[in-house]
């Protein structure tokens, strides 16, 4: 009788009568009453091939029960549907079993199952395996391809930014070097006697309140600027300094205004006017330069440090950090691809403890959700960064002001190789690597709402992973 039933089901037509009376003889028929027969991620220690009734499969995504299939066909399987591969998986339920109305399953112990298949239909069986670990060996070296090509693509943009302080330091210092040369030549006029003493004491008091006023002096629009040095610019002329108009520009950047200059002709005396106010200008010329120089390098280097910080080359792979570090230099990192029209917000958190992580990969996490921001938003939006605690998480959110995430395709973006980008832009697995990262290797969650002109991606860290 069961023999007969079990040649009705489609999996089961084509098999002989020894076939049969194993099936028989090593399964069993199971009723289930509406409800849960197994669940996800449980021990796989069960095939199911549902007799009657209806049933329903469904998987966790993020959190929420999603039904993927609902059926009342005879025949339909699930279960351990990879016990063919013995050890090489884990051998879970990749998803729950509901009995929707009250059901009956040829139920077969899952080790049986495996070692049925793999000695009744040993070559199938090495092509499947074959093909399963293929397609997730494909998918492993495809992620890795595509860490690479994120990582080569900012390192571009690295290259770019460095090259531009690089330059202004390099270009400062070569006019530094004449500059000093200008003051050596000066020093040996003040050797020859030609500048009496006391002048000499006025002119280097100058020169070192001078200084102090490049350090404070305030940073101008362009209007104020050429306003100002119209004002120096009238003065010198008033004065008979010539080559006014090159010099106002280096007395204004160094803070130098009419009353200053007013109160220096009187200290120096009109007769000694020009070459102290060219002693002044090369003092402060000096001086920015050496601030550019300054400045230049400080950029270098904190260029370089975020660098350090987003690949954590130096670091262990596992550590406690404190996740605006991570950002910072993730935001450093992009600036490049940050179009001019996109404004960035940070709305950060400080009070968060440091959470112990995979920093490295969280950077990756980072980088995919503010590349899929800015590939939403175009040329121009607002980003928004936000930081922030929920119960026993910290979460960091990415926000956009982008065209958003039809609710047609929503439950599919977590998919690898799902996107809706042109052929050979989108690869499809930022989200599939990045969902990777946070949930099976910091067994936080992330979640995604989204509106058009408002889309937050939110990854969610426990803080005590252990506990
Ligand atoms: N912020 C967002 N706004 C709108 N749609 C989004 C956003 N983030 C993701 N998506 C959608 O999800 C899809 C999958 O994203 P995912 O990052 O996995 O791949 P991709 O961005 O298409 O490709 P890749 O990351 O390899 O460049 C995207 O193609 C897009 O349709
Ligand atoms: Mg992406």
């Amino acid at each position: 009788m069961m023999k007969e039933e079990l040649k009705t089901l489609f999996l089961f037509e084509s098999l002989d009568d020894a076939k049969l009376d194993w099936l028989v003889e090593h399964g069993k028929v199971e009723h289930h009453p509406a409800g849960l027969v197994y669940a996800e991620g449980d021990d796989a220690t069960c095939f199911y091939v549902m007799l009657s009734g209806t049933c329903a499969l469904s998987r966790l995504v993020h959190g929420d029960d999603v039904e993927t299939v609902r059926t009342e066909q005879r025949g339909v399987y699930a279960g351990a549907t990879q016990a063919y591969l013995g050890a090489a998986v884990p051998q879970k339920y990749p998803n729950s079993l509901r009995a929707v109305t009250d059901c009956s399953f040829f139920v077969l112990p899952a080790t049986e199952f495996g070692a049925m298949m793999r000695s009744w239909f040993p070559m199938a069986m090495h092509l499947m395996e074959g093909l399963f670990f293929g397609l997730r060996n494909t998918q492993t070296i495809i992620g890795e391809r595509e860490r690479l090509l994120a990582l080569g693509s900012l390192s571009a943009g690295l290259t770019h930014e460095l090259n531009n302080p690089a330059a202004a330091a390099v270009r400062a210092t070569s006019v530094l070097r004449t500059r000093v040369a200008g003051m050596r030549h000066k020093l040996a006029m003040i050797a020859d006697g030609r500048v009496d003493g006391t002048k000499l004491r006025h002119l280097v008091d100058l020169q070192e309140e001078a200084v102090k006023r490049v350090a404070l002096a305030p940073a101008l629009t362009p209007l104020q600027t050429s306003d100002a040095e119209d004002a120096v610019g009238d003065w010198l002329e008033e004065h008979d300094v010539t080559g006014a108009w090159d010099i106002g520009a280096t007395l204004v950047a160094g803070g130098i205004d009419p009353e200053w200059l007013d109160a220096m002709a009187q200290t120096v005396g009109e007769e000694n006017l020009e070459p102290a106010v060219r002693w002044i200008t090369y003092t402060l010329d000096t001086e920015l330069l050496m601030a550019e120089i300054e400045d230049s390098v400080a950029r270098i280097s904190g260029l370089v440090a975020a660098a350090k910080q987003y690949s954590q080359l130096d670091r262990a792979p596992y550590q406690t950090v404190d996740v605006h570090d991570l950002l910072k230099a993730t935001l450093v990192m992009m600036n490049a691809k940050i179009p001019s029209g996109i404004k960035v917000v940070k709305e950060f958190d400080r009070s968060l403890p440091p959470i112990p992580a995979y920093a490295a990969e969280l950077n990756q996490v980072w980088t995919n959700l503010i590349d899929n921001a800015l590939g939403a938003m175009g040329q121009s939006g607002t980003l928004t960064i936000r930081t922030g605690r929920d119960g026993e998480n910290v979460f960091v959110e990415v926000a956009d002001t982008g065209h958003g995430i039809d609710p047609a395709i929503r439950p599919r973006i977590f998919e690898p190789f799902f996107t809706t980008k042109p052929v050979g832009e989108g690869t499809g697995l930022g989200l599939d690597i990045s969902y990777r990262i946070v949930v099976n290797k910091h067994h936080g969650d992330i979640k995604v709402t989204s509106s058009p002109g408002d889309t937050t991606f939110r990854v969610l860290l426990p803080i005590n992973p252990d506990a």
